[in-house]
């Protein structure tokens, strides 16, 4: 046995634990053992000298889940025979786990996709292919650059990445941000042999029709998924019926600082709940499907005009018929998660409520298309979005193309499968077990066999209840029962006290307490029947499961592209649901850099605030003028919220979505770059002032005049006049050089001094009212700058003790007309004015004005 062992460990990827079936358990032996046996907590035996340690059959689930969870890959090596003494049993490795390609419900969540990715440099160019095996996803795109590259892996969140063992480099790179990667063999990325891998899977002779022509990076990733799942982890991949390629640049590009800033998809403080996310308030969706692909809208926001627009129309539609929306939301409900339905069943590891579950999402689908028929052909319900007042975006002068909409073409790809209804309708039970080995699945009238087999057990076990009564009679024992268990099968009880009525032809099997157990040859042959025939019928069962889950996988690319349709009318209505629900928008989109919002809310805020009103705020920026507007305000008033606010309206906005305002025109960015709070990164082990720098460094490098910035309190983290000056410095730069619209807080009144030299900058302030010594934000944004901060007073807010309040009132009053020597003597000279003459003397910046003002 130990030859088996070695010679099928040998067989395996180095890096996967070999789970090897003896028995009841799973076994790992010699290194795999010592592993396994720390990462699970197991006790390490010896065998013959070799360390050793097992996992229970049936519990091994959980224990693999957390092998995988631990970055291992994980061989299951099964019995392929039942055990015979004496004889070494057939042994196979079934299959390969890995974190990037399980199904282990444990590990998944159902509103996240579980990528694999494999990444090849080519040329310059780097290939990207990503799957999702649960789902039977399959993508690749290019990318040029390295910065280009990581958002796109931090938008995917590969659960695991591979790469040519030779791409050391790029490697290193990664492996801070990404925890599983694997080197794998390099000749298997060459294009030459990913061409042939990726032809060979589809049966296509060229890759043209997938838009791979030229795209030898993405071949070559392509080709390394497939060759890693089929012949590294020996998988499945039938599933895989389409690839499809996509163009980054088709997409607004969002990095992870800006997904992290903005708290797209998870909040910035893990204890505040998802629900304060941009996701947990636009999530209306009623499908798992649903729920990850709203996830890739969001974080893959629309860079073309048109496309927004087929979304907008869609949501519009919807909007404008709340009955048929609601309509259409509860019988979506019932479609639940289509594509992981399908992914099990096409993986193996489905089973009878699968196809169950597939059916009642097929019979839904009448009804969803003529609800659709239903919101495409009838007058609205409610008066569409007002008309806007904010000046239109100049119509491309190309013709109309009477493209159908969104909402038409998805309806076009949902295609009823009365077929697969009908099949499972009449073959499967209604609710079937789980297992598919204890039968229970396939209804009466299906197979003529199964019913003959079941006729017989059925007979079988009448003739035994009968056969109580007649021996009772028979022997004039009334006491006399016939009854079953798992040691001898059936057998006849009767008590002490009658053992003398027994006949002879009885065969005494066991003396228990109060009596005896008997079996006669008629009754054993009975049982030999029905033992036979119910063992017959499960295997039988199974047979015929397989053959209904074949017939219906022959369906299998209509079946995805009908799952891939529901999930994006899913997320379409549930982005109506939500316009509906928080009184959204209509932006109009285009392309000339305008960015006008009357009455923006901030998304999460406006919805998880309790006590208070959530002010509503105005936004007004472009190239041509007003380039820059520059927030100044006390603490608490509102800057970061509002800056926040005006990046997740527009990023809303390039998802197709309407928006919290009443009207807006939101022209397309290229980028939102976001540059925001001091406190926020100290888990990421820099000095934040190195972390703030940096990130300014890479806005000040790669924004664009298309793109938009968000800036908040650039300088607080290093002393005051540092800071002011780089703050200073960069608004120039900002100005003079880049160009890109910016939203920039800041609590260093002195910049509003730049209003007078930079004539595309603005100032404004969060109004706030002093009254009787104290203050009231207002919330309310409004032109001009401020010079007073309200520091004493947000302290006093705070609860600081009275005294020190007093105290710095006392201290401010002095700073205010003169200034303390370090002995806290006063000395005369005004600092805060003198400061403020000498930043007005400061010669202008030498740097040439791109805009020529
Ligand atoms: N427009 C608004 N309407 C109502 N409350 C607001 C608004 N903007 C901000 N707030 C409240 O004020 C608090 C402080 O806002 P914040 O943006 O952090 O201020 P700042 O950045 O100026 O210090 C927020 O937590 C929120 O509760
Ligand atoms: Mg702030």
């Amino acid at each position: 046995m130990m030859a088996q062992y070695r010679r099928i460990k040998s067989g395996l990827p180095r890096d996967a634990l070999l789970l090897f079936r003896l028995g009841d358990f799973y076994e790992m032996f010699f290194e795999d053992a010592q592993i396994g046996a720390q990462l699970l907590n197991l006790a390490l035996t010896k065998r013959g000298g070799a360390p050793m340690c097992g996992i229970p059959y049936h519990a091994a689930g959980a224990y693999i889940a957390r092998l995988l969870k631990a970055g291992r890959k994980v061989a299951i090596c099964d019995q392929m025979e039942d055990a015979r003494p004496g004889q070494l049993v057939k042994r196979e490795v079934t299959q390969i786990l890995s974190p990037g390609a399980h199904f282990d419900e444990r590990m998944l969540h159902a509103e996240q996709n579980n990528y694999l990715v494999a990444l090849h440099q080519y040329q310059g160019v780097y290939g990207l292919a990503a799957t999702d095996l649960t789902t039977g996803f399959f993508q690749c795109a290019e990318v040029r650059g390295e910065p280009g590259l990581i958002s796109e892996l931090e938008r995917l969140r590969p659960a695991e990445i591979i790469l040519p063992l030779g791409a050391e480099t790029l490697h290193q790179k990664l492996k801070d941000r990404f925890r599983y990667i694997t080197g794998y063999e390099d000749w298997v990325f060459l294009p030459e042999t990913a061409v042939f891998t990726v032809r060979e899977h589809f049966h296509v002779a060229t890759l043209d029709g997938f838009g791979l022509k030229n795209r030898l990076a993405a071949i070559g990733a392509a080709g390394a998924v497939l060759h890693y799942l089929t012949q590294s982890l020996r998988r499945d991949v039938g599933h895989l019926t389409a690839l499809s390629y996509y163009e980054p640049s088709d997409y607004m590009a969002l990095d992870e600082a800006t997904l992290r800033h903005l708290e797209i998809i998870e909040p910035a403080n893990r204890d505040t709940g998802k629900a304060a996310t941009l996701y947990g308030v636009i999530n209306q969706t009623v499908t798992p499907m649903g729920a990850r692909r709203l996830r890739d809208w969001l974080t893959q926001p629309l860079a073309d005009v048109e496309a927004i627009k087929r979304r907008q129309d869609a949501i519009q539609t919807w909007v404008e018929h709340p009955d048929l929306l609601d309509r259409f939301r509860t019988a979506l409900h019932e479609v639940r998660d289509l594509e992981r339905t399908l992914g099990r069943l096409c993986a193996g590891s489905g089973n009878a409520r699968d196809l169950v579950a597939l059916k009642i999402g097929l019979e839904q689908l009448p009804a969803l298309s003529k609800l659709l028929g239903d919101v495409l052909s009838l007058p609205p319900e409610t008066v569409g979005a007002k008309l806007c007042e904010l000046p239109l975006p100049q119509e491309a002068s190309a013709p109309e193309t009477a493209q159908p909409g969104l909402l038409a073409c998805l309806k076009d790809s949902l295609r009823e499968q009365p077929a697969i209804v009908e099949l499972i309708q009449r073959a499967i039970v209604d609710e079937p077990p789980s297992s598919l080995h204890e039968g229970g699945i396939i209804k009466d009238g299906f197979d003529s066999g199964l019913d003959e087999l079941r006729r017989a057990t059925r007979e079988g076990k009448e003739w035994i209840a009968r056969l109580q009564q007649a021996e009772i009679e028979r022997t004039g024992i009334a006491s006399l029962k016939v009854r079953f268990n798992s040691v001898f099968g059936y057998y006849i009880e009767v008590t002490k006290s009658n053992l003398s009525k027994v006949p002879p032809h009885y065969i005494r099997k066991q003396t228990i307490a109060n009596g005896e157990r008997f079996i006669t040859p008629e009754l054993k042959e009975m049982e030999g029947k029905i033992l036979g025939a119910e063992e017959r019928s499960v295997k039988l069962e199974y047979e015929l499961f397989q053959k209904v889950r074949e017939e219906v996988l022959q369906h299998l690319r209509v079946l995805q592209e009908t799952a891939g349709a529901l999930a994006q009318l899913d997320v379409l209505s549930s982005l109506a649901e939500a316009a509906r629900r928080h009184n959204y928008c209509r932006p109009v989109v285009g392309a000339e850099g305008v960015l006008w919002i009357r009455d923006g809310r901030h998304p999460v805020l406006e919805q998880t605030m309790v006590e208070e009103r959530f002010v509503p705020n105005d936004t007004r920026l472009d190239n041509q003028n007003e380039q820059i507007a520059l927030i100044t305000g006390p603490n608490m008033a509102g800057k970061s919220t509002y800056i926040r606010q005006v990046a997740l309206l527009v990023l809303l906005a390039h998802t197709g979505s309407f928006i919290p305002a009443t009207e807006a025109r939101i022209d397309l960015v290229d980028r939102i770059f976001t540059r925001i709070g001091a406190s926020d990164d100290l888990t990421r082990g820099q000095s934040t002032f190195m972390v703030e720098m940096s990130e300014t460094a890479n806005i000040l490098n790669n924004a664009t005049p298309r793109s938009l910035i968000i800036l908040d309190e650039i300088g607080r983290g290093t002393s005051t006049f540092d800071g002011l000056s780089l703050a200073w410095s960069i608004v120039e730069y900002l100005h003079n050089v880049v160009g890109a619209k910016t939203l920039f807080a800041t609590h260093y009144h002195e910049l509003t001094e730049l209003a007078a030299r930079l004539p595309r900058l603005r100032n404004y302030n969060v109004a706030v009212r002093e009254w009787n010594d104290q203050v009231v934000f207002l919330r309310k944004i409004v032109e001009g700058g401020t010079d007073k901060s309200y520091g004493i007073q947000v302290a006093r807010l705070a609860g600081v003790p009275r005294p020190v309040i007093e105290r710095a009132r006392e201290i401010l009053r002095n700073l205010e007309e003169s200034e303390l020597t370090p002995e806290g003597n006063v000395r005369q000279a005004t600092r805060h004015r003198a400061e403020r003459d000498r930043l007005k003397q400061l010669p202008p910046n030498p740097q040439m004005d791109l805009f020529g003002f």
